[in-house]
């Protein structure tokens, strides 16, 4: 009996590649005769650009032009919304005017045969500016509030009148910036009136149509090329300004041309998760049953995009609450448009939550785990409909166990280790499940090998070698006979790589698609006079290691087969497209997520001991990426509690901390012990595979589970992060 490859901890299948510096990211594509385009940004945070003086640059030998508003053609920029996109707003133009909206925004790029020279050439080009101050901060903004999104259920105003308890709060997020690995980048080449981009990107199809939009030109005109993505995170769901600059440069110097951006770059040519004011009023009942809710929230966007996320989710759904209120605003800055950041909206509205929630645990002496079951809900107490699995209960029953949490006692300060307080804080952490259609394509060749694509993306969590698993179980091969290919916008629809929706949607559809084909095979077999399967019924056919047999041994391989009938391949197209039971259920992965840290009383230093999850994620494809997933996901969360912040100057809106010394990310002295355990099951109502999605809840709750901790060691509540030593003096 072969064992199935989906559930085995599997090594990533393009890990050779990747650690032999075989992969090739999207700068390193080798595209004859590309030159270099290096991008000029603004220095003054609004305002106009008064003259660009280029003569300097442009006399360098080497260098073949430079390409501002005021040379560069006015680009049709038909209308376009793309799938992750703000649905209000105008994408930023590149090139089309002299109006600068935010610091750092891209105002010419100097094209030249090599990078230094480029790059020297840019530092020459002279931009002037009338300059205005920016509105920077969300205390005075750049103009009115945008339209509210709002929510209601009950009467929140009586139920709060009425309860036993009230606890009014304000957390509030700093801005956080990306910082994957792998900086953005692009290189661009026209063939006529055909464009391909090698880019980095979590959607191809997406950069595709923007691509397309942006230029006029028919969709199939344009192929987006992306194999290998250096970390995302989310900032690759979208195609931003220099990915257009790449592209307009090629088209004005008749060469391919490759736009790479700097670190610092990244802070202004990508987005970044938004400052965020979260204004919580809980009402309680004297047992602590929530009886009110009442969520103000507050978050920043640019003045030419109305950027939104998904901030009311949990707030709905969390805790069995009869009476909520939500209204959402977003604040026009001077700042280039947010976008979305691992568990974005989720990872923010938790921390609030969850913060306040220990806070009235704290207020009713009531235990914060004890506190969160009182308030479990039976159904969505949003819509009323059932949960497709909801097992918060059983992460917390486990969690508590493996981390000792009934032996803590509950007092803040209470712990003590020398000069350090420590102390244990909980969060729960959800995450809606999402799925969207998605389509892939099988082959299986005559030699008993597989390949199957999809124009998905795997910008870490192991797309590559889960989609394998999947293929390989449907298609009954083994692993090394089966080949998953992605990133290539000619290969069958994908959804964003994003919003922890590729497997749920792209396995389903691989699954689908390798069943269809397994069957197709199994048919062509028994139907065949010359297979030992003729006239069997195909039902008691199973396909196992690549040999298509019947419970008594009698059988083939796909090899003998296809061979025999003088086909060199037999191909299928299948698809995955979610049902109604996606507004039947209500679908969403679950985690509880402990944390321990110590505080040195006197320095206000925080250092992590122990940050560990149980989730409820449904079925686990690979437990190995799975477990990696989850380690990344608290780390990003450590960051967030502890040490992400993007300080802005507000006399010209320029980040101040836009490099990797100064904007911190958690290091591994960060980050000593932290494990994740999934609960064993899955979710058929969820998607065809099983599973809820995995990559965002990891990151959600841990800041608050961190923060919770912080209070149970020091008794200071911090409700601003990154939580500083300053806040702990
Ligand atoms: Mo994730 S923020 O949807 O890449």
């Amino acid at each position: 009996m072969t064992r199935p490859a989906t559930g085995a901890p599997l090594s990533r299948v393009d890990g050779r590649l990747k650690v032999t510096g075989q992969a090739t990211y999207a700068a390193e594509h080798e595209v004859p005769g590309a030159v270099h385009g290096v991008i000029v940004t603004s220095t003054a945070g609004k305002g106009r650009i008064t003259g660009i003086d280029a003569r300097a640059a442009t006399a360098l030998p080497g260098v073949l032009k430079v390409i501002s508003h005021l040379n560069a053609p006015k680009l049709p920029y038909r209308p376009f919304r793309g799938i992750p996109d703000p649905a209000k707003g105008e994408r930023l133009r590149v090139f089309q005017d002299d109006r600068v909206r935010f610091f750092g925004q891209p105002v010419a790029v100097v094209v030249a045969e090599t990078l230094e020279v480029a790059q020297h050439a840019a530092s020459l080009v002279k931009v002037t500016y009338a300059g205005e101050r920016p509105a920077t901060d969300m205390s005075a903004p750049a103009g009115n509030p945008n339209e509210a999104e709002n929510y209601q259920r009950g009467d929140v105003d009586q139920a709060l009148r009425q309860a036993h308890t009230r606890l009014e709060r304000t957390y509030r997020l700093q801005r956080e910036h990306h910082n994957p690995m792998e900086t953005h980048a692009t290189i661009a080449r026209w063939d006529g009136d055909r464009l391909t981009l090698w880019d980095k990107t979590q959607i191809v199809l997406n950069t595709r149509a923007d691509l397309a939009s942006v230029f006029g030109v028919p969709e199939a005109s344009v192929r987006v090329i992306s194999p290998f993505v250096g970390g995302a995170f989310g900032s690759g769901l979208r195609a931003w300004p220099h990915v257009t600059v790449a592209a307009l440069a090629a088209r004005l110097v008749r060469r391919p041309v490759k736009v790479v951006l700097t670190r610092k770059q990244m802070y202004t040519g990508t987005g970044f998760r938004p400052v965020t004011e979260y204004k919580l009023t809980l009402g309680a009942d004297r047992r602590g049953r929530l009886t009110a809710a009442v969520h103000d929230i507050r978050a920043e966007t640019s003045t030419y995009e109305d950027y939104r996320e998904a901030l009311t989710v949990q707030g709905q759904m969390v805790y069995a609450t009869p009476n909520v209120r939500q209204t959402y605003r977003s604040i026009p800055l001077d700042i280039n448009t947010p976008t979305y950041m691992r568990g974005p909206g989720a990872a923010t509205a938790a921390y609030a939550i969850e913060c306040a929630m220990d806070e009235l645990a704290y207020d009713l002496g009531v235990d914060p785990i004890e506190l969160r079951l009182r308030n479990e809900p039976e159904r969505d107490p949003g819509t009323g409909v059932p949960f497709s699995t909801r097992r918060l209960r059983e992460c917390f029953r486990v969690g508590s166990r493996t981390v000792g949490w009934d032996d803590r006692d509950p007092r803040p300060r209470s712990a003590r280790d020398g000069n350090w307080l420590v102390g244990t804080g909980v969060a729960v952490a959800t995450y809606h499940t999402q799925r969207a259609p998605a389509q892939a394509l099988a082959r299986l060749a005559a030699d008993g090998t597989a390949i199957v694509q999809c124009a998905t993306s795997d910008m870490g969590p192991g797309t590559y070698t889960s989609m394998t698993q999947v293929a390989a179980d449907a298609l009954g091969l083994p692993v090394a006979a089966v080949r998953f290919q992605l990133g290539d916008s000619t290969m069958p629809l994908s959804p964003p790589h994003g919003g922890s929706m590729t497997m749920a949607s792209v396995g389903s559809a691989v699954q689908d698609t390798c069943d269809k084909l397994r069957r197709e095979a199994v048919r062509i077999a028994v139907e065949d006079s010359g297979s030992p399967l003729h006239g069997a019924a195909a039902d008691d056919v199973v396909v196992r290691n690549g040999r298509l047999e019947l419970r008594d041994g009698r059988g083939e391989t796909y090899r003998e087969l296809l061979t025999r009938n003088n086909r060199p391949s037999l191909e299928t197209r299948g698809g995955y497209t979610p049902g109604d039971e996606v507004e039947r259920f209500s679908t969403h992965a679950y985690g509880a997520v402990f944390a321990q840290v110590a505080v040195d009383e006197r320095l206000g230093l925080v250092r992590i001991r122990r940050v560990f999850g149980v989730y409820d994620a449904g079925r686990i494809i690979n437990p190995k990426l799975a477990e990696s997933q989850a380690i990344g996901g608290m780390v990003g969360g450590i960051g967030m509690a502890l040490l992400e912040h993007t300080v802005t100057d507000p006399r010209d809106g320029r980040v101040v901390n836009a490099n990797l010394a100064d904007y911190l990310v958690p290091v591994n002295a960060d980050v000593p012990d932290v494990n994740a355990i999934y609960l064993d099951g899955d979710d058929r109502t969820a998607d065809p595979i099983g599973v809820k999605g995995l990559g965002e809840v990891v990151i959600v709750g841990v800041a608050p589970a961190i923060a919770n901790a912080v209070f149970h060691a020091t008794g200071r509540r911090v409700r601003d992060l990154p939580i500083t030593i300053e806040a702990l003096l």
